[in-house]
């Protein structure tokens, strides 16, 4: 396995934050999440003195993409200063404001140097009950007028995007050994959740072929962001809760300050959730950033 850390596993194993306590106690984990709060280079401070609260109200923190405006190094540095407080694992995919000046890779390196696990690269696992698997997704739309491969090229490469964000989600799915699969994106995977938004750019929100996998590793539910104006809970045809947590969606339709509290019931019968903490297993107290 790994040494424990957030972000500190290899990218071919899922990598485990360790036990805790808490969820034996309550039986219940609680995830935070908010997306879309696009940080620019002069909004340090918006966001610190509430993303320090996140410590007391939840077990982890997903980041569900559209972190900065435009994807600069001076943008992703102010994200890291919001972030300095938060002392429970916080885990993240990339959105598209995130690619706008072409250096992902500086973003994701940053982040990673913070100790920001990227579901992107590998899925996440809490604890024995509870794993998390992400991808930013892409857009296409939705139902039986989902973009479809025929034609030039350029279309074939567009459409061939999604599919290989979709394969990454399965893959990611598929690694988690947690009987608990939550599902964080950028785009989103159904329509619902899109509904506010104008019809007309419907396909630039998300793309339903991100179902697929959701539904058939049975996730307990999905969250993702980019689709401000979207409505905020939907459900998918297998009946997945679906959370739409862009920044405004949290704020205007939950009242929350800016993030999104989710609990998570671990059952009784959950593979492991009587027994006790092994010794010496790294806690989110003491894992180093
Ligand atoms: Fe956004
Ligand atoms: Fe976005």
């Amino acid at each position: 396995m790994t040494d424990g850390r957030n972000g500190g596993g290899p990218r071919d194993e899922p990598v485990a934050f360790g036990r805790r306590r808490e969820d034996r106690a309550g039986r219940v984990v609680r995830v935070a999440a908010v997306g879309d709060f696009h940080c620019g280079e002069k909004d340090g401070g918006l966001y610190r003195d509430q993303f320090a609260k996140v410590n007391d109200q939840a077990d982890v923190l997903l980041l569900a993409g559209d972190l900065t405006r435009r994807g600069t190094p001076a943008e992703i540095d102010v994200v890291l200063r919001e972030l300095q407080d938060v002392r429970i694992p916080i885990l993240a995919v990339l959105g598209n404001h995130d690619h706008e000046s072409g250096q992902p890779e500086k973003v994701n390196e940053a982040l990673r140097t913070r100790g920001v696990h990227l579901l992107d690269e590998a899925p996440f696992e809490l604890n024995e009950h509870v794993g998390f698997a992400g991808v930013k997704g892409f857009m296409g739309g939705f139902g039986r007028y989902t973009l479809t491969a025929f034609g030039e090229g350029e279309t074939k490469a567009f459409v061939n995007t999604t599919l290989e964000e979709v394969q990454k989600l399965e893959y990611s799915l598929r690694r988690l050994s947690t009987p608990i699969r939550v599902v964080l994106l950028h785009y989103a995977p159904i329509m619902e959740t899109v509904m506010g938004e104008p019809e007309q750019i419907f396909p630039f929100l998300g793309n339903d072929r991100l179902l697929e996998p959701i539904d058939r590793f049975n996730a307990a539910v999905v969250f993702h962001g980019h689709a401000h104006h979207g409505t905020f809970s939907g459900k998918t045809p297998a009946g997945v809760p679906v959370f739409n947590v862009s920044m405004v969606r949290v704020r205007e339709d939950t009242g929350a300050e800016l993030f999104y509290v989710h609990e998570i019931p671990i059952p009784a019968d959950s593979p492991g959730a009587e027994s006790e903490p092994e010794p010496g297993v790294e806690t989110p107290e003491t894992a180093a950033r």
